[in-house]
């Protein structure tokens, strides 16, 4: 097996829970670890943590937490957080499917989603898939009524897929529903994206935004 480096850092780093079990121990209580009773904003997939450290640096009357799989991301998440010279968030090296087990009924109240994996190319790899009925109806289960989740995918088929399933739902009210949302949201801020958005607006290509409002 190739040692990856970055377990032993991750494990180590005074800002990274890494596991699940760690995790849950705080539900109903992130206020308590955060020493304060600020929202809780969650960002799943961080990535490379741009967004994440920004938005965590930037509003320091929110609690940031971030859910991410792979070591190396969860790492350059925290780290990059810490040198925009914040330090009270928290990333929890997981797959979101577990929110069900870290967070209480309405503990969140925002979560942005940006870019999911589409796990498109076979039909196999479709259980993978984040946004399916289940987790949006779980993730429904932990926002606050009238909060937020927020939405951005360059994958169409994924979006349309999307929108199907909260059709049915019937759990969120959609807002500002869009296949190029550069061209219809007036407040998009170029300064402040993810790494994956900074690669498809390299290729010109169109980003499918929606924000879903707990009914
Ligand atoms: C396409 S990337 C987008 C990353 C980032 N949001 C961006 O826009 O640059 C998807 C990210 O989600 C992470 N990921 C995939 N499945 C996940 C899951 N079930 N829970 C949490 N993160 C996941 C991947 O490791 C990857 O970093």
């Amino acid at each position: 097996m190739i040692n990856n480096p970055y377990i032993e850092k991750v494990k180590a780093h005074p800002n990274i829970i890494t596991k699940s079990e760690e995790a849950s121990k705080h539900k109903w209580k992130w206020n308590e670890f955060f020493w304060n009773n600020n929202p809780i904003v969650l960002e799943i997939g961080t990535g490379l943590g741009n967004f994440f450290s920004t938005e965590a640096s930037k509003n320091p009357d929110k609690n940031y937490i971030g859910m991410e799989i792979k070591y190396k991301r969860v790492y350059n998440t925290a780290e990059k957080t810490i040198a925009k010279w914040w330090e009270n968030f928290v990333v929890i090296k997981d797959f979101a499917q577990k929110i069900t087990d870290i967070f209480a009924d309405w503990e969140l109240e925002l979560t942005y989603i940006f870019f999911p994996d589409p796990w498109a190319k076979k039909d196999r790899q479709k259980k993978h898939k984040l946004l399916q009925e289940e987790f949006l109806t779980n993730l429904c289960n932990k926002t606050k009524i009238g909060w937020k989740v927020i939405f951005k995918t360059d994958h169409k088929e994924y979006f349309d897929e999307t929108l199907e399933i909260l059709d049915e739902l019937n759990l969120w009210e959609q807002s500002r529903k869009t296949y190029h949302y550069e061209k219809d949201i007036e407040e998009f801020d170029v300064t402040n994206i993810t790494e994956f958005e900074q690669i498809f607006r390299g290729h010109k290509l169109e980003i499918c935004y929606i924000e879903l409002t707990k009914k």
